[in-house]
Parts: structure tokens; C-alpha cells; sequence
């Protein structure tokens, strides 16, 4: 069993002013707090450089252009992609409805039983065929159902590369070549990947890779769409506006190449710099030391948890930084505020997964997810104010 001291901390608390002591924030999953540095870029960028990009011809904004478009150019080495593939967007959800949407061969799409609600109604909206592949019993996508599921009638799968719910990792690569088999693109959700595991999308092997900042210790508003270039290429703008264009008359419009023609309007230019900032933070770190560190959490959260009655644990025992759990009897909103009371801040209700509730047989369930500021004493917590929701239920 794994005790308190075997986790050394990372010792980073302190490079997050918004985390007074003692408050045990165990709900990075719905978003990241943000490091100092991440807070100094964006405010450094309006308090000192700012100014507009793509369309200044003075020296501030040809400075803020290149800023911009350094930003694209580290994202892209972040997730070992080219630059002109990264398009910026508000965040996940716009990427996957983008795809959804101006992917020009609408048939039949597999999602999966643990998808995020932006990973489903997206497709509905757009008017796919929506196929639904089932879980193992342990809370991953089962992809020997995929596999049987899929048929050259699919021009998509679409599956969360970590669940936001259960923390599950997918086999990637055998997704991928389960999609490509049959002729289907692979997108993957990488919104509760990119913040804890090493993300390669050519070695992942898919064509379209989505994520959000504000999850990867960055701005809220900003946000990834990765396609392969010949993809992008094909696909139509999916709103209009300025930048995005090459020639427009009152009769008709010509676009920008990819990535501009999926960026219209002015752009969210301080989230592209504060995501700048926010990579470099977690690649100083390394993301191998991060996943490390928040393997040990969950094992210690699972310990602790399991070893109380009444505590009902979901997902893989190797779930990437995130531990759902449920205690007989007692609603995970009253869980979520008792546990408030001790300083402890989870997340409790459906988790925008409400498919995977019907699934798991329960409304709701009361999760907690770990990010790089979080030690040992936040697990201990977390169980203690567990402990006591049974107590005062029991
Ligand atoms: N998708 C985010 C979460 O799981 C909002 O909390």
C-alpha cells in the first residue's frame, strides 16, 4: 500500500498565488491554476507589448505578430507537429466542432462510452451517424469492440485520450490503426493528456488532436486544434471573417491556406502568449516527472479510499492524475461540500459525462484530479474529509 512517504513533492505550490496554504485544490481536471509566470506573460503582453497582429504595419504589432506566431510555432513542438497545422481556437469544444462540421465526409462516427459531452453533440449537431463503443469492465475504451464495431462506413472515431471522468489512458496507437484500417480519420480529445502525459501526434499516429490551455496551467479562451496539413487542406472555413480570406467581392469569397482560414476575427493574442508561457512551465518541469508524480497521487488516493467502507472507486487502478469515487448513500454534491468545509476542493456531479453516469448506474460521482502543486498532505485531506462525510452519514 502506498504511504504518505513515498511521494516526494514536486515543491511548486509556491509558483501558484491563487493556492493559499492549506487549501487542497484537487480539481484540475476542470481547470489548471495558473503559475506565476503564466500570470506575468499575459500581463506583460497588455501592460507592455501589446497590440494587434496579422494586420499592423508598424513596429508593435509586426513585434506581436511574431510573438503570436511564436506561440504556434511552440505548441507545435510541444505535440511534435508542424506549425502551419496548429490552429488556434476558444478551446477543445471549438476544435471538435470545427471538425465535426467542415469534415467534409459526414458519414458514420465511433465515439465511446466515456466521451465528454464536447465529444458528442458536436457530431449530432453536424448530422453524423453516431456508433458508441462500449467500455472494459475497468473503464476503458474497449477497443476489441471497436474493432468489431467499425466498418468502412465510418469516416471518423473520435475518442478522449484520457478520460475526464475516470482518468483511463487510451491505447492510441491501436486506435489509430483500427480508424485507418477501415479508411476513418482518428481525432482524439487530449484536453486531460496534454497536462499530464508526453504527447507526440505523429507517434500517437492520429490526424486531428485537440486540447484546451486553460487545463494545461494556462488561459481560459485559448485553445488547440491539430490536423494533419493534407486534412486541414480540404476542409472549408467553418465561420468567416477577416484573416481568414484571400480575395472577397460581394459575389464571392476566396480563403486563406490552413491555419488563418480557421481564424477569423482578432485573435485571442495574450492566450496564445500566456499558453507560450504555460508550456514552458510544464516542459521545465517535464512531463515524464509530472506523470510520475501524479501516478503516485492516485495510487495513494486509491489506497486511501478503498481502504474506507462504503467508498465506491471508478476507472483503471492506473488512471492518469484523476480518482472518481462514490460513497453509498450520500449524493456527491454533499460529499463536494463537506469536504469544502475541510478545504478540500473536488469536483462533483456529472462531469459533462452524463452517458458514461447511465453507464457507471449512478447520477453522479465526486472526483478528484491532481495537478503538479499537489502533495501527499492534499490526498490525506481528501481522505480525512472522506472519512468524515462517513461519519456524519453512517
Ligand atoms: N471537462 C472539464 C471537467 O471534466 C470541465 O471538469
Amino acid at each position: 500500500m502506498a504511504t504518505i512517504l513515498d511521494i516526494r513533492p514536486l515543491d511548486l505550490v509556491a509558483d501558484f498565488p491563487a493556492i493559499p496554504a492549506g487549501w487542497a485544490y484537487l480539481d484540475t481536471a476542470a481547470t489548471a491554476q495558473k503559475p506565476q509566470v503564466v500570470i506575468d506573460a499575459i500581463t506583460r503582453a497588455y501592460g507592455t507589448t501589446y497590440a494587434t497582429v496579422h494586420r499592423g504595419v508598424y513596429q508593435r504589432s509586426a513585434d506581436m505578430t511574431l510573438a503570436y506566431e511564436a506561440a504556434r510555432q511552440r505548441v507545435a513542438r510541444f505535440i511534435g507537429a508542424k506549425a502551419d497545422e496548429i490552429v488556434f481556437v476558444r478551446g477543445a469544444t471549438e476544435g471538435i466542432n470545427l471538425v465535426a462540421h467542415c469534415w467534409p465526409d459526414k458519414r458514420r462516427v465511433l465515439l465511446s462510452q466515456l466521451e465528454h459531452h464536447s465529444n458528442i453533440v458536436p457530431w449530432q449537431l453536424a448530422g453524423w451517424q453516431i456508433d458508441v463503443c462500449p467500455l472494459t469492465p475497468d473503464g476503458r475504451i474497449d477497443l476489441d469492440a471497436a474493432e468489431a464495431i467499425l466498418t468502412p462506413d465510418h469516416a471518423m472515431v473520435a475518442f478522449a485520450h484520457v478520460s475526464n471522468v475516470l482518468g483511463s489512458v487510451l491505447d492510441a496507437r491501436r486506435a489509430a490503426e483500427l480508424a485507418h484500417r477501415v479508411g476513418a480519420k482518428l481525432l482524439l480529445d487530449g484536453c486531460q493528456a496534454v497536462p499530464r502525459l508526453p504527447v507526440d501526434v505523429q507517434a500517437l499516429d492520429c490526424d486531428f488532436y485537440v486540447f484546451s490551455g486553460h487545463k494545461l496551467y494556462g488561459p481560459t479562451g485559448i485553445g488547440v486544434l491539430w490536423g494533419r496539413g493534407d486534412l486541414l487542406d480540404v476542409m472549408p472555413p467553418f465561420m468567416g471573417g477577416g484573416a481568414m480570406i484571400d480575395r472577397v467581392t460581394f459575389e464571392r469569397t476566396t480563403y486563406a491556406p490552413p491555419p488563418a482560414r480557421f481564424e477569423p476575427g482578432t485573435p485571442h493574442i495574450t492566450g496564445a502568449l500566456g499558453l507560450h508561457a504555460a508550456i514552458d512551465y510544464v516542459e521545465a518541469i517535464g512531463l515524464e516527472a509530472i506523470h510520475a508524480h501524479e501516478t503516485a497521487l492516485v495510487k495513494l488516493a486509491r489506497d486511501r479510499l478503498s481502504a474506507i467502507n462504503s467508498v465506491r472507486l471508478f476507472g483503471p487502478e492506473d488512471s492518469a492524475g484523476i480518482v472518481s469515487f462514490a460513497i453509498e448513500g450520500v449524493h456527491p454534491h454533499d460529499v463536494g461540500t463537506i469536504l469544502d468545509e475541510g478545504q478540500v476542493a473536488i469536483r462533483a456531479g456529472h462531469h459533462c459525462a452524463q452517458p458514461l453516469m447511465d453507464v457507471l448506474g449512478v447520477p453522479a460521482t465526486a472526483r478528484a484530479s491532481f495537478g503538479v502543486y499537489n502533495s501527499a498532505a492534499d490526498v490525506e485531506a481528501l481522505a480525512r474529509g472522506v472519512e468524515r462525510v462517513t461519519r456524519i452519514f453512517g
